[in-house]
């Protein structure tokens, strides 16, 4: 298996395009969103509240690594609510006028959806505030001595902020969300069952043992699990009768280099490249980057938090270092105990 079909795969997380295979398994109600049990039942209980007073939901920001269901749950959230949705994304709205726009054409009772909440800019944000605190949005008409400011009344709205990058957020745009929901990567068992859930969708033959190999190997991310189950089904087509069974999952994700473990070539790389090239480090992460090949957003977005999850790395003020389960993972012997050896 090449190194550049591994890259894809994982480029795949990061690529927030919709495809329509990513529509049609994408959870339309909270019952069909599998796992995170604890947030679900808070969202249920905030729907229901709203709704029993006639009301709109709060402001509500998701925080989560890609593909752990942020965007499904704004979409999920408004048609409980009985809706309309705006989708829009930080990175897009480059003026204070973008921002505007946006804002005057929300209906009472809209969600507006703000993915990549963080890479909204500082003067844009500071609009944003009256607009989510008094439903309220200043904004400046003219320029020179004629510029003057005038209050526009915003109709009630309930704005959704999603980001991969809860550290790169302002302390005050945090704050006027209240309680954040933090996603976290979910356990094998429920992937498992979103995968069942696809498979059904994709009239897809599974066998559950199947598809708990595949969960298992999924990085704890449904969107993972779902690319994984299509490239299953697309072996099981051609080399097991189109039925997927456990050794079919186990055939198909290791020609497509996904180990054991659920890492993958370009996880395997950054690991070599942190005990070969940096001995173990400690390295800082565009040094780690740069000898990778890889970006070090991408790194820190993508593969760390699974990384580190996994207990493969740490951070450091110093910068990222093995554990001993990096050097296991790779054969080596752990520096620590080779320390003790002399
Ligand atoms: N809890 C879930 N149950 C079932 N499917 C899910 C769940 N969460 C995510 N998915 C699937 O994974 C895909 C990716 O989820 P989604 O787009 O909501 O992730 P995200 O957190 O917004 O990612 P990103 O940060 O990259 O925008 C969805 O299309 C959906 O099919
Ligand atoms: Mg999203």
């Amino acid at each position: 298996m090449s190194v550049d079909r591994g890259l894809n795969l994982k480029r795949d997380v990061l690529d927030r395009e919709e495809t329509p295979f990513d529509l049609s398994l994408r959870p339309t109600d909270l019952g069909d969103f599998g796992g995170q049990p604890k947030i679900k039942e808070r969202l249920e209980i905030l729907v229901e509240a709203a709704s029993q007073r006639g009301d709109t939901l709060a402001h509500l920001l998701f925080i989560g690594p890609p593909g752990l269901g942020k965007t499904s749950l704004a979409h999920i959230l408004a048609k409980a609510m009985g809706a309309n949705l705006k989708c829009t994304s930080g990175p897009v709205i480059e003026k204070a006028g973008d921002l505007a726009g946006l804002l005057t054409t929300l209906e009472e009772g809209d969600v507006l959806f703000i993915d990549e909440i963080h890479r909204l800019q500082k003067t844009i944000e500071e609009y944003l505030y009256p607009a989510m605190e008094d439903f309220k949005l200043d904004i400046v008409i003219d320029t020179g001595p004629n510029a003057r400011s005038v209050r526009l009344n915003l109709p009630k709205f309930t704005l959704i902020g999603a980001t991969t990058r809860s550290g790169l957020l302002s302390s005050p745009l945090l704050s006027r969300f209240g309680v954040p929901y933090r996603l976290d990567y979910y356990v094998a068992e429920d992937l498992k069952k979103i995968i069942l859930r696809s498979a059904r969708i994709l009239n897809v033959e599974i066998e559950p043992e199947g598809a708990f190999e595949i969960a298992r190997r999924s990085r704890g991310t449904p969107r993972i699990a779902n690319n994984l189950l299509r490239i299953t089904r697309e072996f099981a087509q051609v080399r097991s009768g189109n039925h997927i069974t456990q050794d079919a999952s186990h055939q198909a994700l290791t020609m497509w280099g996904i180990d054991e473990d659920g890492l993958d070539e370009m996880d395997k790389r950054l690991l070599e490249t942190l005990l070969y090239k940096f001995e173990g480090g400690p390295v800082g992460i565009h040094s780690l980057a740069v000898a990778a090949a890889e970006e070090p957003g991408t790194i820190e977005e993508v593969y760390e938090p699974f990384l580190i999850q996994e207990g493969y790395w740490k951070r450091t003020p110093q910068g990222r270092i093995a554990t001993e389960r990096a050097y296991r993972k790779l054969g080596l012997t752990p520096k620590k105990a080779m320390r003790e050896l002399f």
